[in-house]
């Protein structure tokens, strides 16, 4: 029996239920954009963050003090709430010590579906960070993909493979999953420039015909690199202390 430990890819929720046995850390993973804003907004000192499913959830915070409530749909802001889902919009000292209601199409269902396990968030800014906190744990690891409304998605796949091919290099993990192939292949192909690669994406063109290609530019290659590594605990994302 191996003492290596288990290392798999979920490309898509609707496959999820095939990897929820056990108690494993759960890397959840929305680059375009819901895990890069939380990633963000934790670089620039929010103090937590409440990641809920519905709308109507969201909108129950509306008022409460200290809270920023924001919301995203189909990758554009709603009307009614502070912000949106714009990586941009969280970088400035108004959001200090806040706590951040978050609702997204994609992302924060994901984290919401992983909720019994360890669940840490993870981006392109914080993926050095992201990388050390599993070097320094025992459990299995699965990298779970947010994708688009049950579907795979190339940019979360993507970075499922940069980091799948960083653990399996460091010599501590095994994998028997296609999934994980896939994932770093897809990756070796794109490494060069992932924008470039994702030209045809279904996201990025999302985003490129609502004016937001900087978005994506941030979430592919962050202008800045976070040491925080955002994990849940009782309900709510906070920054996990070494
Ligand atoms: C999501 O959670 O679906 C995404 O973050 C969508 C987006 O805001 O681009």
């Amino acid at each position: 029996m191996s003492d290596k430990r288990n290392l798999n890819v979920c490309l898509s929720p609707e496959l999820f239920h095939l990897f929820s046995e056990g108690k494993k850390i759960v890397v959840v993973v929305d680059v375009l954009r819901a895990t890069s804003v939380i990633s963000t907004a934790f670089h620039y000192g929010i103090k937590d963050v409440i990641a809920v499913e519905s709308l109507e959830a969201a909108a129950r915070y509306k008022g409460k003090e200290n809270c920023i409530v924001a919301a995203e749909r189909n990758a554009e802001a709603l009307d009614g709430f502070d912000y949106g889902n714009s990586p941009f919009q969280y970088m400035n000292d108004e959001i200090k010590g806040k706590t951040l209601v978050l609702t997204t199409t994609n992302g924060t269902r994901a984290i919401n579906m992983a909720k019994q396990h360890v669940v840490i968030i993870s981006s392109f800014v914080n993926f050095k960070e992201v990388y050390n906190f599993i070097k320094n744990r025992e459990e299995d690891v699965l990298i779970f993909c947010s994708g688009w409304k049950g579907n795979f998605n190339m940019e979360d796949s993507l970075f499922a493979g940069k980091l799948a091919e960083k653990l399996l290099n460091s010599d501590n993990f095994q994998s028997n999953c296609d999934s994980v192939l896939a994932a770093i292949s897809l990756y070796k192909s794109a490494e060069n420039d992932l924008f470039l690669y994702l030209e045809n994406s279904a996201h990025r063109n999302r985003l490129k015909h609502l004016n937001m290609e900087p978005d994506t530019r941030f979430c592919l290659s962050p202008t800045f690199e976070s040491d925080i590594v955002p994990i849940l605990k009782d309900g709510k994302l906070i920054r996990h202390e070494k």
